[in-house]
């Protein structure tokens, strides 16, 4: 099939290769010129593993093709795709701002032809597909199209594995043309036994939300239940396999941290809030999730100071990590955006590294004053302590001999559980993690 994909943001730019992937002719369109011109080089303006690979072979193979010409992007395309950013918006609410997803309707109408297939792959609030139908009719009465929704479930880091091995496809479509559409385009998939689930629009746009807010219940619950364990000598790691181990709860998303971050749990849960609170049925259990997150990160800075004997002022220490999870160099929401003005504001010196994630660091945290290192023997050097805050393979693979060797004290504050405790304590580390007892 040809497709046409808007965006080539996160979303755009994964589901648009990976469709190309799968044998489609894919344009993606975007206003950015210089992305596009990167993506015509073979380079790609995001870190995501195998992605450039795949855009590279698909380009190629000339099945994927990179354009800023929206009409020509649209030309012959069976189905098009709106991969555009739904930020939380400057207002102030917590819901979800659709300004880029209302101007990509405003701007495909004139371009539409009759049985256009508009397909929605933007996180966005329920009731957006109606009301973007509303929007084209206006602009283009009497034109014959089609409105679906289609979420996308992609982790950053696997984006691509979860395209290609997607547990399932969530479709909103309220007809029979709708379905065929969606049920050809995903034929390689569904030939593989992957489900494709059919539902009307609305439900597909809340499914997406409620996906999302319920694995943040599952993060929110197992860092209280590590707060438990942590004052009751549990041990949070065999608690979670307890648990998970029983079907009905699965292992999943289980692992305690700093507290969720990144661009969409943060966001989506704050969005669901507001629909909810709009439709005047308050999703309690969702609010106590964020409230819960919230309060993690100023607790995280206590857990911190505490184990700087209650205060980090004069103390030089190293941050080890700074993206909001392993295997990106997205910070957005990161647990480090958090912690790091604070140590900064309570006297600590603080240097920081990360495999991937220093360039985006740099910009958000602009006007912090901390120093920037180029590796890990580097950040760790004349250190009194040393923080993980992102679980990088070559955090939890850190030789903690030479590390002792490198810091001044060997203190080390584990918020991601990378290092086993009995090996800290052997290397002669205090350790400090979360949800298990700490060491001296
Ligand atoms: C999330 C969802 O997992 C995807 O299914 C969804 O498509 C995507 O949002 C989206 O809406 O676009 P992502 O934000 O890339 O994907 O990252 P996750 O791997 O879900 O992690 C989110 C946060 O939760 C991270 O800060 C991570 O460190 C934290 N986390 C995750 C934990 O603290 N513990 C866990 O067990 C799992």
């Amino acid at each position: 099939m040809k497709l046409a994909v808007i965006g080539t943001g996160y979303v755009g730019l994964v589901s648009g290769t990976c469709f190309a992937a799968l044998g489609h002719e894919v344009t993606c369109i975007d206003r950015d010129a210089s992305k596009i011109a990167t993506l015509k080089q073979g380079g790609i303006p995001i870190y995501e593993d195998s992605l450039q690979q795949l855009v590279q072979e698909n380009a190629a193979a000339s099945r994927l093709h990179f354009t800023t010409d929206l009409a020509a992007g649209l030309e012959g395309a069976e189905a098009i795709f709106i991969a555009v950013g739904t930020p939380v918006s400057a207002l102030g609410h917590g819901g979800a701002d659709l300004s880029y997803v209302y101007a990509v309707a405003r701007d495909i109408a004139p371009h539409l032809k009759d049985d256009a297939v508009i397909v929605v792959k933007s996180t966005v609030p329920v009731g957006t597909g109606k009301r973007l139908r509303e929007i084209i009719s206006e602009l283009r009465p009497g034109l014959r199209f089609e409105m679906v929704s289609n979420p996308e479930f992609l982790r950053e880091g696997c984006a691509v594995k979860d395209f290609m091995e997607p547990d399932r496809i969530i479709t909103g479509t309220e007809t029979a043309r709708g379905k065929a559409v969606m049920e050809a385009l995903y034929a390689p998939l569904t030939r593989q036994n992957v489900p494709l689930l059919i539902t009307d629009i609305p439900t597909a746009e809340l499914t997406k939300y409620a996906a999302n807010a319920f694995l943040a219940t599952k993060i929110a619950f197992i860092n209280e239940m590590a707060d438990v364990c942590e004052q009751t000598n549990a041990d949070v790691a065999m608690l979670a396999h307890g648990m998970g181990l029983d079907h009905r709860i699965g292992q999943d998303f289980l692992a305690p941290g700093p507290g969720f971050g990144g661009s969409c749990f943060p966001k989506d849960t704050l969005a669901l809030k507001k629909i909810a609170q709009e439709h005047k049925s308050p999703v309690r259990i969702v609010e106590a999730v964020i409230a819960a997150n919230d309060a993690r990160k100023i607790h995280m800075v206590t857990k911190v100071r505490d184990a700087f004997g209650g205060s980090v002022t004069g103390k030089k220490i190293a941050v080890l990590g700074l993206a909001f999870k392993a295997n990106t160099s997205d910070v957005r929401e990161s647990a480090a955006l958090a912690l790091l003005p604070a140590l900064v504001e309570q006297g600590a010196h603080v240097q920081v590294y990360d495999p991937a994630a220093m360039e985006e660091a740099k910009h958000a945290l602009s006007t912090l004053e901390v120093q920037w290192c180029q590796s890990l023997a580097e950040v760790l050097q004349g250190a009194d302590g040393a923080v993980i805050v992102t679980e990088w393979p070559e955090f939890r693979q850190l030789d903690l001999a030479a590390a002792k060797t490198q810091m001044v004290q060997p203190v080390l504050v584990d918020l991601r559980n990378c290092i086993t405790p009995d090996a800290a304590k052997a290397a002669g580390f205090t350790y400090h993690s979360i949800g298990r007892a700490s060491s001296a």
